[in-house]
């Protein structure tokens, strides 16, 4: 079982690197590509500030009971797997200072909680983070800063097939000793789609980008770039506060 294991892993790393040969494949703001660690340093940074952390995965639509039963044949990676105009009104909510519940998803069984919320309070900044987060233009307006991270697809996949085995619940050795359809939930499914879903979508979308980070939370430098203009920008907006006719400028600012 291990030579099989082994043989299957590298075949789907081979494939993935022959249609990488396509020079465009190998910038990426996709999956794994260290969007929570960037978002968690800026916030770190950000300590004397109230900043909130806002994820586009929050709002993945739960699936219905005709969808759970073939779940290998879902495309989490395409927009319409979110629920957009959710996630729309939460973020506006925010904007106007109004405090939200963000629904909870449960990536092991791919569903929101029913019973549970995250209490979002009204905040200085506010950072939403998501592969698709530039996709929507209704979104992507509300931002001051949109930022790209672009990290190897090489090293996104590597990345990704640990973290989905140690902490989203594929377990790829019971899997394969299973053979059940589950299977395909981690490698195939990204060769499936998440690949095509990330040159259709993602990578199309990183023209809207402000900022691109390259090798993500490695990229001391940039992370600090922008928490120095965060900072900056936060300051002008406290300046305002001084003259009470120019305080319609919201005390928010977004990535
Ligand atoms: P994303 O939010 O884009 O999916 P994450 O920040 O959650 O990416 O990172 C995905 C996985 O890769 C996590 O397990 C994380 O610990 C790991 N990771 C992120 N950045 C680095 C890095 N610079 N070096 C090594 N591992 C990293
Ligand atoms: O954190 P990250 O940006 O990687 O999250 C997005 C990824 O989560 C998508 O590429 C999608 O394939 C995956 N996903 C999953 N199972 C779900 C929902 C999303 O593996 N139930």
């Amino acid at each position: 079982l291990k030579g099989v294991r082994q043989r299957l892993i590298e075949k789907v790393v081979r494939d993935h690197e022959d249609d990488d040969d396509d020079r465009s494949s190998r910038v990426s703001g996709g999956t794994a590509s260290g969007k929570t660690t960037v978002c968690d340093m800026i916030i770190q940074q950000l300590h004397d500030h109230r900043v909130v952390l806002v994820n586009q995965d929050s709002f993945y639509r739960g699936l219905t009971a005709e969808e759970a039963k073939c779940v290998h044949e879902y495309n989490f990676d395409h927009p319409d797997a979110f629920d957009t105009e959710q996630f729309l009104e939460c973020i506006e909510k925010l904007r106007r200072t109004q405090s939200v519940q963000v629904p909870i998803y449960d990536f092991k069984n791919h569903r929101r909680c029913s019973e549970s919320f995250r209490q979002v309070n009204a905040s200085d900044v506010i950072i939403l983070e998501g592969i698709l987060v530039f996709h929507d233009p209704r979104v992507r307006n509300l931002m001051n800063m949109k930022i790209f991270v672009d990290t190897d697809a090489d090293v996104r996949l590597a990345r990704r097939i640990r973290r989905d085995t140690v902490e989203r619940g594929r377990d790829l050795n019971s899997v394969l000793e299973q053979a059940s359809p589950f299977t395909y939930l981690n490698i195939f499914l990204y060769a499936k789609f998440v690949k095509p879903a990330f040159d259709d979508f993602v990578l199309p979308s990183k023209k809207y980008a402000d900022v691109i980070i390259p090798r993500g939370g490695d990229n001391h430098v940039a992370i600090d770039l922008i928490v120095q203009d965060i900072r900056t920008k936060l300051g002008q907006h406290d300046l305002c506060k001084i003259y009470p006719n120019v305080y319609v400028i919201q005390s928010t600012f977004q990535i």
